[in-house]
């Protein structure tokens, strides 16, 4: 089945010779093809090229797109999309004047989370979290990443783990599962911390892997969660039992998290909110990616990352939502452009590419998502009549997407 796409105002991201992730300067360049035709067939890219060049197209669906950009789809790489409930009353207590932290410690927080998570079922996340992966799709998601991580107990963790499977049974688009039994020290563990670290190695990593349950393994890695230490030892397990790491790191404090990744050879280390020159050097020597996720800096009032910092290292930067209940409840990849060009001074082209092709990179998707490239998924979006790809983070409350473009065919939230 093939669907061709005419006369794009401009077709962003558009690659003749795909990178696998872009860096430091290059990233403050969009390729972009200005009156181009888009080829999607049997759910893959076909081919694109100047209008002029156009193959016929006889018994073939044309859409005619003129005065719209198509884009390729975001890749959001860090998302807690399954959860059991929203937390509105955290969102009263901070308001208040509470920090993250005080909720945290009195019990709220990633705990209020696991608690109600005790009491709900795999079909109910799956339920719950189904209007939500619709949501976001809409917003111009292709690919995502869901976390564990409210579990916090052998059967809390699995449960979640078979609700991320579940939801790939009914998602258009492709999802990668992170374990993260590692999120928070569950109550009953109180004092008994090698306990709960046991638990996770001995008992939880060990069934994952034998049911195929993650790709990746995580670990909140912050003071008054897990140190630099237990993060390497938790993700050294992962690795060797087939989970690569992706660490929560330096969000409230310099927590040896970005150490921890390097050493462990993490694929990407998020957060980022807290760094220090180490931390930037540690980075660039190793192949890992810098996750920034501003939603969390807008919603707990805190400091943005140092995008131009690490941008300026030649670090690879990627962007992504963090979509969850507690420090950003938003799935929208174009505000969280929004808030990285606005507060962290990164251009629309350098958020671009953050936003798809290094997020894919984030995900080991690079061959697959991120941007327009003969052979990848055709996962694409087409905007509405909008002046340029700028206007996307520009227009920070207007939604630029008129058409969702999954595996070659046009998608409509199922009802
Ligand atoms: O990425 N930092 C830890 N985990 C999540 C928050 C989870 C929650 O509060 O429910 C985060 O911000
Ligand atoms: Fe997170």
């Amino acid at each position: 089945m093939s669907l061709v796409l005419t006369h794009i105002k401009q077709l962003v991201l558009a690659e003749k010779e795909p990178r696998p992730r872009v860096a430091g300067e290059e990233m403050g360049t969009l390729p972009v093809l200005n009156d181009a035709y888009l080829w999607l067939e049997d759910g893959r890219i076909k081919a694109f090229g100047a209008m002029k060049d156009l193959p016929s197209t006889e018994g073939v669906e044309v859409m005619d797109v003129s005065g719209r950009l198509v884009l390729p789809s975001y890749v959001d790489s860090h998302t807690h999309l399954i959860f059991p409930a929203w937390r509105e009353g955290e969102f009263v207590d901070k308001i208040k004047g509470l920090s993250y932290a005080e909720i945290a410690a009195k019990g709220g927080g990633i705990l209020n989370s696991a608690r109600a998570l005790a009491e709900t079922s795999v079909e109910e996340l799956v339920e719950r979290a189904l209007p939500r992966l619709w949501e976001v799709i809409g917003f111009g998601t292709g690919g995502i990443e869901i976390k564990s991580g409210y579990g916090l107990s052998v059967e809390g963790e699995l449960k979640m783990l078979r609700a991320i499977r579940k939801l790939k049974e009914y998602s258009p688009i492709p999802i990668k599962a992170t374990f993260l039994g590692a999120h928070a020290l569950p109550k009953e563990y109180t004092g008994q911390r090698r306990k709960y670290i046991d638990l996770i190695l001995k008992e939880m990593l060990p069934q994952i892997a034998e049911e195929g349950l993650a790709d990746y393994c995580d670990v909140f890695c912050e003071e008054g969660f897990f140190t630099e230490a237990e993060t390497v030892e938790i993700c050294e397990a992962g690795i060797n039992a087939g989970l690569k790491a992706k660490i929560h790191a330096n969000q409230l404090n310099r927590s040896g998290g970005v150490q921890a990744g390097v050493k462990v050879g993490a694929v990407s280390v998020d957060h980022l909110e807290t760094m220090g020159p180490e931390e930037i050097r540690a980075l660039q020597k190793a192949q890992t990616i810098a996750t920034l996720l501003p939603g969390c800096s807008l919603f707990l009032r805190m400091q943005y990352p140092p995008a131009r910092d690490l941008i300026r290292a030649g670090i690879p930067v990627a962007l992504a939502t963090d979509y969850n209940p507690g420090s950003a409840p938003a799935g929208k990849m174009s505000l969280v452009m929004s808030l990285a060009c606005i507060q962290m001074r990164m251009t629309p082209e350098e958020a671009l590419w953050a936003a798809t092709l290094n997020g894919a990179a984030a995900l080991e998707w690079q061959n697959e998502l991120g941007t327009i490239a003969v052979g990848k998924r055709a996962n694409v979006f087409v905007t509405k009549e909008i002046p340029s790809y700028a206007h996307i983070p520009y227009a920070f409350g207007s939604d630029a997407i008129e058409t969702v473009i999954l595996n070659g065919e046009v998608w409509q939230v199922p009802t």
